[in-house]
């Protein structure tokens, strides 16, 4: 397995936010983790990231145990991170802000043909490459998120946490940000990807998990979760 969570327990002051999560991406994979507001989606990646700091249980990533590791580190290792709010630097260009993204990430072998340059990327996202030069407040909310996944490939992942990428686009754009997902997942890099949207979730996605509240309800394939209405009653909006 690519990554590996074992049953971890992490709090916010009292409030026992996951309670024994468990959770495998095997390598080339593309996993999504859904279910309603507050079941601790997000808490589940940041725990990963070591920007929140589990009480116990553990994380290993190709095969190294990374848990508590401070978040630069977790990056370094080969974990990328497209937080929900995105943290597009308002006032730097689309190229300064894609640049920044290298900080902290893995250095590319320039002879690997499969490295994520500046090019590699505008290939990808040719929005943002129409729009080099302007700064990051001008853009919609669709080509900032374009921006902050491009700025996280630029780190050279192994695996993406994505967070709610289609939150609060436009239709179109929705299937923009799909369909980018869908190529870089296929160019080889893992994906743990928590969606609200369910259709752009299962048309991606080669298994997924269900949280409640605290907990995974459920795991299993695509299928598996199109059969099951009870599962998918209980842990979504349906
Ligand atoms: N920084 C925080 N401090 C205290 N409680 C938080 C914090 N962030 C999230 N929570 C709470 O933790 C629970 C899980 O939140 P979150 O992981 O953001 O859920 P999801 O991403 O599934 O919507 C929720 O009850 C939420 O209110
Ligand atoms: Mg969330």
């Amino acid at each position: 397995m690519l990554l590996e969570i074992r049953d971890l327990n992490t709090y916010y002051g009292a409030s026992h936010v996951l309670q024994g999560i468990s959770l495998n991406v095997a390598r080339g994979e593309l996993v999504a983790l859904l279910g309603r507001n507050g079941m601790g989606k997000s808490t589940t990646l940041k725990t990963v990231m070591g920007l929140v700091k589990s009480q116990s249980g553990s994380v290993s990533f190709d095969g190294r145990e990374i848990t508590g590791h401070a978040p630069y580190k977790v990056a370094r290792a080969g974990i990328g991170y497209v937080p929900e709010e995105r943290r597009i630097f308002p006032e730097l260009s689309v190229l300064d802000n894609l640049v920044l993204g290298i900080k902290g990430g893995k250095i590319a072998d320039p002879a690997d043909s499969k490295a994520w340059t500046i090019e590699r990327i505008f290939r990808h996202f040719p929005r943002l490459k129409e729009r080099i030069d302007q700064k990051g407040k001008l853009l919609s909310g669709g080509e900032q998120q374009m921006l902050a996944i491009g700025r996280s490939l630029m780190g050279n992942p192994t695996l993406l946490l994505v967070d709610e990428p289609t939150e609060g686009l436009a239709p179109l754009l929705v299937n923009e940000v799909r369909n980018i997902l869908f190529e870089i997942n296929r160019a080889g890099v893992s994906i743990l990807l928590v969606e609200h949207n369910l259709k752009v979730a299962l048309s991606l996605a080669h298994r997924v998990y269900l949280m409640g509240k605290a907990y995974i309800g459920f795991d299993g394939t695509v299928e598996e979760l199109k059969d099951n209405q009870k599962a998918r009653e209980r842990y979504l909006e349906v």
